[in-house]
């Protein structure tokens, strides 16, 4: 299950999203907003990650003007691995190399069908596992500094 949210600057990429992912029959949670009013995009990039770290959801997708933002607050959270893509490059190797397991897109940032294959990517690619796996138990070591 994947657990999705916006603010206001990414909320009409996320009804887009949903759309993909429901043709993709990938289940996901919104856990909103449903508006473009003006909101505040940390209060939404938590509710993911508590999805996530409550183990309801396995991933997570935010989308913010950035990415940037929701990424920074996602990545306070324990076993939350959230990365900012902009590409497909970027999408593919944070699978890859960081086992990221949230996806945080911006809706400034990246044009829809870009946004599409980042999606598509990110949701196809599994984890290399090996020198990598040691290098993921050390972000997760280092987390109470
Ligand atoms: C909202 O204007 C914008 O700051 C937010 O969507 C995001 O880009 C922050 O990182």
């Amino acid at each position: 299950m994947i657990a999705i949210g916006s603010d206001h600057a990414g909320y009409q990429y996320k009804e887009q999203i949903k759309d993909l992912l429901d043709g993709l029959k990938i289940p996901f949670k919104d856990v909103g907003p449903n508006s473009t009013e003006s909101t505040d995009y940390p209060d939404w990039a938590h509710k993911v990650a508590q999805c996530i770290t409550s183990g309801e959801c396995d991933r997570g997708i935010l989308v913010c003007g950035t990415g940037i933002g929701m990424a920074i607050v996602a990545n306070k959270h324990k076993g939350v691995r959230a990365a900012a893509c902009e590409s497909v490059t970027a999408a593919r190797l944070a699978r890859q190399h960081n086992d990221a397991n949230v996806l945080a897109i911006g809706g400034r940032i990246a044009g829809w069908e870009t946004v599409i294959d980042i999606v598509k990517t990110f949701f196809s690619t599994s984890f290399d596992g090996g020198r990598h796996e040691r290098r993921i138990q050390k972000i997760h070591s280092l987390t109470n500094l």
